[in-house]
Parts: structure tokens; C-alpha cells; sequence
């Protein structure tokens, strides 16, 4: 399936946000094999790593291999996080021309997760908007905002304080907006109200969400976005995942779930549930003690599920 033929895009990101907590440290072989099985079951568009300094996130040590390695396999589009000049820097030069960088609308929160304010943050985007510009290569350059629904240190976030940085973000040159939920305190009236506005404000720029299922709502707020409009989520597969840097943080919404949420109303992802499970089973062997979440996992698709190939044959 073409990307263009998609409902709804939905972008892996256990490699990066899942493999953040994780105790177990992969080897870069068993990361590219994930990749290379998710481009198989449809997942075309996964965060491989991030570029952050290895004493930070241990996992990430082999960001450069990771990332060289996902741009070799076809039909993959593979992005990086990054936190700050530098690791844009890293990411540029190993030819990636898709990178996520992420500042929280949370002061508290960015402090404790980049050490810098919110405001630093803009200018360090500014600066890396810059170096990409100078590359003068296609670089999809995006920008989320983390904590934008509340946040575990601060508490409550203002709407105004998120559609400043979207609209600052996109006017130093962001191409894409992630809104994230961080720490899972968002609700659906909350997202949809918020998705509303920001999609307004980002006119063309694409915008996606990001939503943790720490409190049971993280599907909940997928459908209240898509009800505002939003066409693109980040999910994890087995719903690994949460932030270091946040106190009580859990995982992702559940990629399998996700999909399976969206397949069963007719939106199509391009993605193959079984294959999914089948790589959730490598992974969870590979991944001893970590808390795998996701429902289809656990009780099967139902007898009445349609596989996507089904409608199409
Ligand atoms: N990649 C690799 N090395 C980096 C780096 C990067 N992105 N950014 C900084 N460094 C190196 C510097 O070169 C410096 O090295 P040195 O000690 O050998 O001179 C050292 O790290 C400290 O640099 P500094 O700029 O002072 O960074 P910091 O200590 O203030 O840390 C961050 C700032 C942003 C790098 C760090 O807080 C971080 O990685 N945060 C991300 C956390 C995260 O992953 N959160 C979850 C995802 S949202
Ligand atoms: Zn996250």
C-alpha cells in the first residue's frame, strides 16, 4: 500500500521511546531486524533511535549504527529524536532527512529532561532549523511538544502556552508538529478541544499526536483526535515505553491495539495485525520482565475482524 493510500499513518516508536526504559540493552543487529520485520508488516514510518549522549540513555550508545542501518533497509522511513543541536548534528550527518526533536511546554519538565527552560529549547529549534537549511538537503525537520496536556511535575499546562510554541515552532521552520501526552494525563474532550486549535494553527504543517496509556485513555484520546482531524499517531508495539524523565510514566498506546482499533472501523493503516503480534513475541523474548501491554495480544482478533486484504480482494 502507498503511503498516500493510508487513512491513518502510524509511526512506530518503541525503538525509541519503548527502548528508553527498557533494562535490557539490544544489540544494534536485533534493533535493524525489528525495523526490517516492521517494514514488512506495513510500519513503514518508525523513530529508530534517539540522539542522545550514551551516558544519558545507555540504549542509544549505537544511535549512528542504528540509524545507518535503517536507511539501508527499502522502503523504510526512519527518523531519529533528538534533543538539541548536537544530536541533530549526529543525525544529519548519518543522512537522515526525517528528525523528531521534542521540547516540553512544561518548564519544569524540560528542565528536568534537556536541562534548559522551554524557552532555550525554541532557540536551540532555531538554530537547528538553521544547520538544516545550510544542508541544503531534503530534511523533514520535526517538532513536538511534550507535556502538552498536563504534566507530572507542574500539573496543569495552558492551552496558550502549546499553541505559542506550535505556532513559534513552525514559523522557525518545523515541518511537522507531534503533539505529545507525555505522562497520560490527557482526556478526550481535552484533546479534541486542543486538536482543534492546533490543527488550525499548523494550516499545511502536519500534525500528529503522541499518547501514553498511563490512565486508561490513551485509545479514548486517539479517537477524539482523529474526531478533530489528525491523521498520524506514534504507538508502540506492545505498548513499551514512557520517560525517564517524568515520575510514574508508562507506555505508548499499543500499536497492535491501535491499529486494530482503527482497521475494525474501516480506516486503513497499511499494517498487518498478525505480523505485528508475531514480531511483539521476538521482541518480548528479547525484552525479559518488561511490561508488555495490549489487548488483541492478549485475547485475539475477533472472529468477525475483517483483514484489510479481505476488503481488498
Ligand atoms: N549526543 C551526544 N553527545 C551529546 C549530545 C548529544 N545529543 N548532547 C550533548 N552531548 C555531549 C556534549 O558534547 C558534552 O560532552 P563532553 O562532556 O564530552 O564535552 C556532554 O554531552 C554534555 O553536554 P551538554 O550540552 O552540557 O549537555 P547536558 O549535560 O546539559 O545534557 C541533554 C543535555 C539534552 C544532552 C540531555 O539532557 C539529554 O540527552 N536529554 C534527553 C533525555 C531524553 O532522552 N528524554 C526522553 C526523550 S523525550
Ligand atoms: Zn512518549
Amino acid at each position: 500500500m502507498k503511503d498516500n493510500e493510508r487513512d491513518v499513518e502510524i509511526r512506530e516508536v518503541g525503538l525509541r521511546d519503548g527502548l528508553q526504559m527498557v533494562r535490557t540493552i539490544l544489540t544494534s543487529a536485533q534493533k535493524l531486524e525489528w525495523c526490517a520485520r516492521l517494514v514488512d508488516a506495513g510500519v513503514t514510518d518508525i523513530e529508530v533511535t534517539s540522539f542522545v549522549p550514551p551516558k544519558v540513555v545507555p540504549q542509544f550508545a549505537d544511535a549512528v549504527e542504528v540509524a545507518a542501518g535503517a536507511l539501508a533497509i527499502e522502503g523504510l522511513h526512519a527518523a531519529a529524536l533528538v534533543p538539541n543541536l548536537k544530536g541533530a548534528q549526529r543525525a544529519f550527518d548519518v543522512g537522515l532527512n526525517k528528525v523528531h526533536y521534542v521540547l516540553s511546554a512544561s518548564n519544569e519538565h524540560n528542565l528536568k529532561n534537556v536541562r534548559r527552560s522551554t524557552a532555550e529549547s525554541v532557540e536551540d529549534f532555531v538554530r537547528i532549523a538553521g544547520a538544516r537549511d545550510e544542508l541544503g538537503r531534503h530534511i523533514v525537520l520535526g517538532a513536538g511538544v511534550a507535556t502538552a496536556f498536563g504534566c507530572t511535575i507542574a500539573g496543569k499546562v495552558e492551552e496558550s502556552i502549546v499553541l505559542g510554541l506550535v505556532e513559534t515552532l513552525i514559523e522557525a521552520g518545523a515541518r511537522e508538529i507531534t503533539i505529545a501526552d507525555t505522562v497520560g494525563y490527557a482526556n478526550p474532550a481535552q484533546v479534541y478541544a486542543l486538536m482543534r486549535q492546533v490543527l488550525t494553527l499548523a494550516g499545511p504543517v502536519p500534525v500528529a499526536c503522541h499518547f501514553h496509556d498511563t490512565r486508561g485513555l490513551g485509545l479514548a484520546n486517539v479517537m477524539a483526535a482523529l474526531d478533530a482531524g489528525v491523521r498520524a499517531f506514534d504507538a508502540s508495539l506492545g505498548g513499551l515505553g514512557g520517560c525517564p524523565f517524568a515520575p510514574n510514566a508508562t507506555g505508548n498506546i499499543n500499536t497492535e491495539d491501535t491499529v486494530f482499533m482503527l482497521e475494525a472501523q474501516g480506516l486503513s493503516t497499511g499494517i498487518d495485525i498478525d505480523r505485528l503480534l508475531a514480531i511483539r513475541e521476538t521482541i518480548a523474548a528479547w525484552l525479559p520482565g518488561e511490561p508488555f501491554t495490549g489487548a488483541i495480544a492478549r485475547a485475539g482478533l475477533p472472529k468477525t475482524f475483517v483483514h484489510p486484504e479481505a476488503i481488498a480482494a
